[in-house]
C-alpha cells in the first residue's frame, strides 16, 4: 500500500501563528482566556488548556490576564471591550483577515458603499463590517449583488475564505451598478490550494482520509470535496477513528488535513495508516 500526504495538510500560516502567539503568550502570563476555542481542534485546544488557556464565550467572563484574539478576529467593539476592562490583548489575528479590516475602515471613511462578499453570520465577516464606518452590504452570490443599488461608489473585499470565481461574479454584477468601482482582492489562496490538491490526491487513489476537527467547517467541506471525487472518503480527528477494514484490498491511501488540524494529529494518524504495511510517497 502507498501513502500519498498533501503538502498542504494541517494548519495554515494564520492559524500557526495563533497559535504559537497563545502558547507564547501562555507562558509569560497567570490568566489567559481565547474568545471561543482558538482552533477547531478539540485535541489542540485540550492541549492549549492544559497549558492555561482557557476558553471564555464574552469578555464579561474574563476578570484578569490576557486575551488572545482568534485568526479570523472579532469586532472592534470586542477589543475596545477588552482594552476597557483592563485586559491585555494578544491579537493573533491572521494579518491577511486584518488587511480587511483595514480596507473596510479606510474604504468606508472615503465615502464608498462597502460590499463586502462573505457568509453574513460568520465571526472573520461580523468583525470586518465593524470597522467599517458607513454603508456596508454583504453579499454572498451574484444574485444578491443584483439588488445593491445603481449609480454609487462602491469598494469591494472579500471574505478570506471566499473563492475568487464568486468574488469575480460579483464584481462583475458591481460593474453593472456602480459609477465608481474599486476591488480589493483579500481572499487568501490557502483554502483553494489545500482544496485543489485534495481533490487531485482524491482522484489518483482508492481511499482518501480528511483529519481535521468534526466542528471545522472548512476540514467538512474539504471532506465533502473529495467525497465527490473519491467516494471511499473518511473523515477522522484522531487515529483512534481509523478501521481496519476501510484498508482492505486498497493499494493507495491519500491524506489532507484542514487548516485547523495540528501536526502531530497528522502524523499520529500516518503512523497508524502503516501499520497497514505502506510505502510511503
Ligand atoms: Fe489566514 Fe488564510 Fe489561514 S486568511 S487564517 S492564512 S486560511
Amino acid at each position: 500500500m502507498e501513502i500519498i500526504l498533501a503538502k498542504s495538510a494541517g494548519f495554515c500560516f494564520g492559524v500557526k501563528r495563533a497559535t504559537q502567539m497563545a502558547f507564547d503568550a501562555a507562558g509569560k502570563h497567570e490568566q489567559i482566556s481565547s474568545l471561543g476555542p482558538l482552533i477547531h481542534s478539540p485535541q489542540m485546544v485540550e492541549k492549549l488548556e492544559q497549558e492555561g488557556v482557557r476558553v471564555c464565550h464574552q469578555v464579561e467572563d474574563i476578570s484578569d490576564g490576557a486575551v488572545v484574539i482568534r485568526s479570523h478576529g472579532v469586532t472592534a467593539q470586542e477589543v475596545e471591550e477588552i482594552e476597557q476592562s483592563g485586559l491585555l490583548v494578544v491579537d493573533a489575528t491572521c494579518p491577511f483577515v486584518k488587511k480587511a479590516q483595514k480596507h473596510a475602515d479606510m474604504l468606508s471613511r472615503e465615502g464608498y458603499l462597502l460590499v463586502l462578499v462573505g457568509e453574513a453570520n460568520h465571526p472573520e465577516v461580523r468583525g470586518i463590517v465593524s470597522y467599517a464606518k458607513g454603508d456596508v452590504r454583504i453579499v454572498a452570490t451574484p444574485q444578491e449583488a443584483g439588488k445593491l443599488p445603481k449609480g454609487g461608489k462602491i469598494a469591494m473585499v472579500a471574505q478570506t475564505t471566499q473563492s475568487l470565481e464568486n468574488f469575480s461574479e460579483i464584481v462583475a454584477v458591481c460593474l453593472t451598478k456602480a459609477k465608481e468601482l474599486r476591488v480589493f482582492n483579500t481572499i487568501c489562496d490557502a483554502t483553494s490550494v489545500r482544496q485543489n490538491e485534495a481533490r487531485q490526491i482524491a482522484g489518483k487513489v482508492d481511499l482518501m482520509l480528511v483529519i481535521g476537527g468534526f466542528n471545522s467547517a472548512n476540514t467538512s467541506r474539504l471532506a465533502n470535496l473529495c467525497k465527490e471525487v473519491q467516494p471511499c472518503t473518511y473523515h477522522v480527528e484522531t487515529g483512534d477513528q481509523l478501521l481496519p477494514d476501510w484498508f482492505e484490498g486498497k493499494e493507495k491511501v491519500g491524506i489532507t488535513a484542514g487548516a485547523s488540524t495540528p501536526l502531530w494529529i497528522v502524523e499520529d494518524v500516518m503512523k497508524k495508516v502503516k501499520t497497514y504495511s505502506c510505502v510511503i510517497d
